[in-house]
């Protein structure tokens, strides 16, 4: 029997069946920069607001991008593009890092990036950055880590495990980290209720604080501030449609769990990361000039029909714009 974390890392990553080595791209989701490169466009420009910060800390050094979870390099190559055309004096002290464990995709990312003429180095896990200045983004990279989930079991908070025919058993914590979570869900999740912890998206935090000498980390991704003893069930993905059923077929489906960025604020403070800003994608965009680009859509044919669409859907309440969020937190040396 194991953990449901180590159900999880396996349905996603085994490196023959894992979800993440067969994907078929947007076959079941779209990431933002799969649906548009506008939103590359519009991080690329905050990017550069947070750079020029730097900068005028590190006035004659190196400055790196740094993208985690870049998968085949869809949105490296949108912010990159976007630098070299609206802020190429930047764009010329940058150099990119991109960090990835999948290898496959990591080759792609470093092939597309470095066709675009771009310094860029590469590693599989964020302990081998090097320590550096400048920014360290993330795009759905924290949803897609393997969690622990708590549930509610016969007045009890317990730990889900998969058995060897893939059925779900609750039993005792596994982890002595997890204590202080059942302890503040115990009383407050109804029976049946259950919550996915991500010990490695804290981890994962105070890794990047690790890292960065002078700036910040941007993470975007889809969830909240949890409120102390909220539910928070994970969730698979199959061809754009939500399911409960979490264990069938490991691999055939994406799992994943909304983010508490509560937990993330409270792990960076913990790592010397302040807040600098928390707030829906929504908003990140269209103070970051996204309406320009609806603007720019402009048409009655199908094409512009179709192009205004995608857009909407990044910024509209009931599609990306207030599901998903955009945490900002800085490291000062
Ligand atoms: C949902 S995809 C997002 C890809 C891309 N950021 C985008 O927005 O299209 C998550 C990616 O994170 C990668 N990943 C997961 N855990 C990782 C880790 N610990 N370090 C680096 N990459 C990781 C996965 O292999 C996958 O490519």
């Amino acid at each position: 029997m194991r953990s449901f974390r180590d159900f999880m890392e396996s349905a996603l990553y085994d490196p023959e069946r894992g979800y993440y080595s067969i994907r078929e791209k947007a076959a079941d989701f779209y990431t933002a920069p799969e649906l548009h490169s506008a939103f590359g466009a519009v991080l690329a420009d905050r990017l550069a607001l947070l750079l020029e910060r730097v900068a005028k800390l590190e006035p004659r050094g190196l400055l790196r991008i740094a993208e985690a979870g870049c998968g085949d390099g869809t949105l490296a190559c949108q912010v990159a593009r976007r630098l070299r055309e609206k802020h190429p004096a930047l764009a010329a002290r940058v150099s990119f890092v991109l960090v990835e464990r999948g290898r496959k995709d990591l080759t792609t990312a470093v092939r597309r990036l470095t066709a675009f003429g771009v310094p860029v180095t590469a590693c599989t896990e964020i302990s081998k950055l090097p320590r550096f200045s400048g920014v360290l983004y993330s795009n759905e990279l924290l949803d897609a880590l393997p969690v622990h989930l708590l549930e509610a079991r016969e007045g009890k908070v317990q730990e889900v495990f998969v058995d060897a025919e893939n059925r779900e058993v609750c039993g005792p914590l596994s982890r002595p980290e997890l204590a202080p979570h059942a302890a503040a869900l115990a009383g407050r999740l109804q029976e049946g209720e259950r919550h996915a912890v991500s010990l490695e998206a804290k981890a994962w935090i105070a890794a990047a604080a690790a890292r960065i000498e002078e700036g910040f980390v941007v993470t975007i991704d889809y969830g909240k501030r949890f409120a102390p003893g909220t539910a928070n069930p994970p969730r698979a993905f199959h061809r754009h449609a939500v399911e409960t059923e979490l264990t069938r077929e490991p691999g055939a489906r994406d799992l994943t769990a909304s983010v508490d960025f509560e937990a993330l604020i409270g792990a960076g403070y913990s790592a010397k990361l302040g807040l600098e800003s928390f707030e829906s994608l929504s908003k990140f965009l269209i103070e970051g000039g996204m309406l320009g680009f609806l603007e720019a859509a402009a048409g009655d044919d199908s094409a512009a029909y179709r192009e205004r669409a995608k857009l909407k859907t990044l910024i509209h309440p009931e599609g990306m714009g207030e599901v998903f969020k955009v945490l900002i937190q800085r490291k000062a040396k």
